[in-house]
Formats: structure tokens, C-alpha cells, sequence
């Protein structure tokens, strides 16, 4: 009776983990590679800038724009995703890095003045009227593969690697293609 309630109660344990794991409504968890995350931040200044990810998946970005100065925030649905962000950032003493776990629609992202987006095109066109609003004039936004239909990036930029092809992500579509927008 106890070995049964012991392996039931594991069961549970692993699809509360997995799932969590898996979890994203708006994307699943494909992680930028960190060379590219590197080059296009550098495009930008982060010293002392508010960043935002939407969607931070294991912290990475964060984690890149808190190294470049910025006060970096991540917002991820996935709580064993926020705990690896925090303790990556812990181990490496970044006290600028702020992880929340949550739905970015359920956020207030008026601080933000760089935002950072990996989501699906659903979850981009969602994100469009909610920025709009809640973003200062002059915020920068950065998308990477999925984009704004409605906005007009101020630039386009590819970045591919030879050791490390851009994943494809569906028919004309390659991880690895940022727009830079400004409102
Ligand atoms: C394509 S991955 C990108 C991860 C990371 N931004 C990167 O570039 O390496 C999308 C991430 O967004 C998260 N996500 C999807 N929808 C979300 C939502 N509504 N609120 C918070 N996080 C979400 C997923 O769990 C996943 O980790």
C-alpha cells in the first residue's frame, strides 16, 4: 500500500515538473543562442536601462542585458524555469536580474524601456495594443523570428553562425532574424 502511494505520488510529482517545464501559452520553450542574444544587445545601450523579456525562459537574455549594466526583468510562465533563471543569477552575483514568474499579459510593463519578445506571431499580435499603451514613447522593442505586422521596425538583422545553423522554426522562418523597433 505504501510503495503504490509512494509511486503514485512520484507520477503526480513528475507531470507537475514536466509539465512546468512545457509550459508556455503563448510559445514553447525554444531558447535563443546565446552568441546571437550577445550580438544584439550589443546593438543597444542597456547600461542603466529598465529590460524586459517576455517569456525568459531559462534567464539567458536576462542574464546577458544584466551583464551589459542593464536592471534586467523576465517574465516566464514556467516556475522550474524561473528557479534555474535564479539560480544561474545567483551563482553568478548578478543582484540586477529579476525574475517573476507569470503571464506577461497579466503584468504591468510600463517600467520597461527595452523589451524583448520570442513568442508566436498569436502571442506578438496580442502583445501589440497592450505595449502601445503601457510603454513610455522611445522604449525600444526588440522580436526575434515572429514580428509586428503593424509597426515599422527602425532595422532588420539577421545573425547566423556556421557552427551553429539557425534553427528553422516553420516555412520562411529561421531562428536568428531580430527587427529593432522604437514607439
Ligand atoms: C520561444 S521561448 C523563448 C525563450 C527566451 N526568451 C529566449 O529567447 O531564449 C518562449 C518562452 O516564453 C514563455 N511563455 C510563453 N507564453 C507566455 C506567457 N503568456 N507568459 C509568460 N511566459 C510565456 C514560454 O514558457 C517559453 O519559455
Amino acid at each position: 500500500m505504501e510503495i503504490t502511494l509512494i509511486i503514485v505520488v512520484g507520477i503526480l510529482f513528475g507531470c507537475l515538473i514536466g509539465l512546468s517545464w512545457f509550459a508556455g501559452s503563448d510559445a514553447p520553450f525554444v531558447p535563443t543562442k546565446t552568441n546571437r542574444i550577445k550580438k544584439i544587445l550589443k546593438l543597444i545601450p542597456l547600461k542603466n536601462k529598465v529590460f524586459y523579456e517576455l517569456g525568459s525562459g531559462d534567464g539567458r537574455v536576462v542574464i546577458e542585458a544584466a551583464k551589459m549594466g542593464a536592471q534586467a526583468f523576465g517574465i516566464e510562465q514556467s516556475f522550474l524555469r524561473i528557479l534555474y533563471s535564479k539560480f544561474i543569477a545567483s551563482r553568478l552575483q548578478l543582484s540586477n536580474t529579476h525574475f517573476i514568474h507569470g503571464n506577461i499579459f497579466k503584468q504591468n510593463l510600463s517600467a520597461a524601456q527595452v523589451v524583448f519578445i520570442f513568442l508566436l506571431p498569436k502571442g506578438v499580435e496580442k502583445l501589440e495594443s497592450k505595449l502601445k499603451k503601457e510603454l513610455k514613447k522611445g522604449s525600444l522593442v526588440i522580436t526575434q523570428t515572429f514580428h509586428f505586422k503593424n509597426w515599422k521596425p527602425l532595422k532588420k538583422i539577421l545573425i547566423t553562425d556556421k557552427k551553429e545553423p539557425n534553427t528553422f522554426l516553420g516555412p520562411n522562418k529561421k531562428e536568428g532574424e531580430f527587427y529593432l523597433y522604437q514607439l
